[in-house]
């Protein structure tokens, strides 16, 4: 089976994050998001996967291929993203009518694909939907099963849901996928939607199963969802403080090389700070991810996701923030005192 992963699209929902860096390769517990689907689709023992890549091709390919994967990687660019569908059309070649798992770069999944590789597999349909249950099913694609569990009818993005069932985006395919993206029609927001063209396997006589996710599941589209993702990553992870530090740090905390910690410093798990940092006289609290190569002197941090090489200075307290790459945030020192703010294009500042 081969697996095609999704690094394209705007962001828009990200801003200003995306407007320089690809939404996929946003880290989650310093890990780009993108790595936990590739991770995945290896663990359930594929050996070439396609990336399809969009607007900021050039850092998808360099992020990816700063790391040695156990799998042979292509990249496929789409160009203008003009559907999930669309991207399957655009991979035809690479697919080269074979089986194939198709898996949205955005999304994360605790325990992985493989149980549903395995039930793709064994029922061996024209394609297996992952499905869990959600309170909001209006933001997602949404299923209507039948009294055998059976994919009766898909919509997206429905204003009346017929269920609680979200698609999770990751998707099992046969081949027959690619006539179904054949010949279906661009939906209101102009794109070719993966719900339509499984719909349309259902609606000509084919096989479409479901399989249920039951652990957590995210689509780290939003800030919000960002920090939700990293709480639940967090969460799973052991402790690892191979440095020489006084500080008290308790808990499962993680903290990489030639970082270095003062005496004055707590760190309170599940947190993780990268390498070679320096953090003084501050506090990190619970569901924290520092990243490379940051500076925090004075500052209380919490439940919050700092990328690399940002300067945090006597900034107070920080809480459930997302801050981008080379963020410098310190009080002021001389007159006139007061919030003197340079932020990007769609920042959001709650003060
Ligand atoms: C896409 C799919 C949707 C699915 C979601 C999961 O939505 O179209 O059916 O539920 O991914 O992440 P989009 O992220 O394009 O809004």
């Amino acid at each position: 089976m081969k697996a095609l992963i999704l690094s394209g699209g705007h962001g828009t929902r990200l801003r200003p994050l995306t407007y320089s860096q690809q939404k996929q390769l946003i880290p989650v517990a310093n890990k780009p998001v993108l790595f936990y689907a590739i991770e995945d689709v290896i663990e359930a023992g594929v050996k070439e996967i396609g990336i399809i890549t969009g607007p900021n091709r050039e850092q998808v390919i360099e992020t990816v291929s700063s790391v040695e994967w156990d799998a042979k990687i292509t990249f496929i660019h789409q160009g203008d993203p003009k559907g999930l569908a669309h991207a399957i059309l655009v991979a035809e070649e690479f697919l080269d009518d074979e089986e194939f798992v198709m898996y949205l770069g955005d999304n994360i999944l605790k325990d992985g694909i493989v149980k549903h590789a395995e039930r793709f597999r064994e029922l061996n349909p024209d394609s297996l939907i992952l499905l869990t249950e959600v309170n909001d099913p209006q933001r997602f694609g949404v299923a209507e099963l039948d009294e055998s569990g059976r994919v009766k009818r898909l919509v997206e993005k429905p204003k009346v849901p017929p269920s609680n069932y979200a698609l999770v985006g990751i998707y099992f395919f046969k081949p027959v996928i690619i006539e179904a993206c054949k010949n279906i029609k661009p939906s209101w927001r102009n794109e070719l939607e993966i719900t339509d063209a499984i719909q349309w396997l259902v609606e000509n006589g084919y096989r479409v199963e479901a399989s249920i996710v039951e652990g957590w599941w995210k689509d780290t589209g939003k800030p919000e969802d960002i920090l939700e993702a990293n709480r639940l990553v967090l969460d799973d992870i052991k402790r690892d403080v191979p440095i020489k530090t006084k500080a008290k740090i308790h808990g499962r905390v993680v903290v990489g090389e030639g970082t270095e910690i003062d005496v004055n410093t707590v760190i309170k798990g599940p947190v993780i700070v990268g390498r070679n940092c320096r953090i003084v006289n501050s506090y990190i609290g619970p569901y924290t991810s520092i990243g490379d190569g940051c500076v925090i002197e004075n500052t209380e941090i919490e439940d919050s996701v700092v990328l690399e090489n940002c300067e945090i200075r006597n900034a107070g307290r920080i809480l459930e923030s997302l801050i981008g790459r080379g963020v410098v945030i310190t009080n002021a020192q001389k007159f006139p005192i007061g919030r003197k703010l340079v932020v990007g294009d769609n920042s959001q500042l709650v003060l």
